[in-house]
């Protein structure tokens, strides 16, 4: 039996035919629709590796599975830049060197981009930690990973007051 499937990824429509319900959706990102950018840690929902937004909120890709995705809006990692501009936190992990191997930034930017919208951390660095604490870092950037979070959470809010203002 096979499963149609409509899904927004990253802004495209995209129509997928699913012979198996049992597809994660980090498996139908990575070699189904080329989106390598998520990263497979545990597949278990232990790392963060494979975080992405659905319908704007953070979920572990490898736990989540696609059949029951139908008409949702995705967004991964490919998807955040604004052509050749970063996205704030893209360029703040950059800045503070929020990443040594960069095998979990992938999935530690999608959190955190989740985690501003979510507007419950701030700029507080304890609230910032607990956050993001679903993301594990083998390299342990993690006091990098918090000062670009909060940096971006600081750019991300003056670019809206300006926008508003
Ligand atoms: S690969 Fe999904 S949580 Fe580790
Ligand atoms: S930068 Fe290497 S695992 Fe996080």
């Amino acid at each position: 039996m096979s499963y149609s499937i409509s899904l927004t990824v990253n802004g495209d429509q995209r129509r997928v035919e699913l012979d198996d319900p049992r597809v994660t959706l980090l498996d139908l990102l990575r070699e189904r629709l080329d989106l390598t950018g998520t990263k497979k840690g545990c597949d278990r929902g232990q790392c963060g590796a494979c975080t992405v937004l659905v319908d704007g909120r953070r979920v572990n890709s490898c736990l989540s599975l696609a059949v029951t995705l139908d008409g949702a809006d995705i967004t991964t990692i490919e998807g955040l830049a604004d052509g050749d501009t970063l996205h704030p936190v893209q360029a703040a992990f950059i800045e503070h060197d929020g990443f040594q191997c960069g095998y979990c930034t992938p999935g530690q930017i999608m959190s955190a981009v989740g985690l501003i919208s979510e507007g419950h951390a701030g700029e507080d660095p304890e609230r910032v930690r607990e956050g993001m604490s679903g993301n594990l870092c083998r390299c342990a950037a993690y006091h990098g990973i918090t000062e670009a979070v909060i940096d971006a959470t600081r750019r991300m809010a003056e670019t809206s007051e300006r926008k508003s203002a």
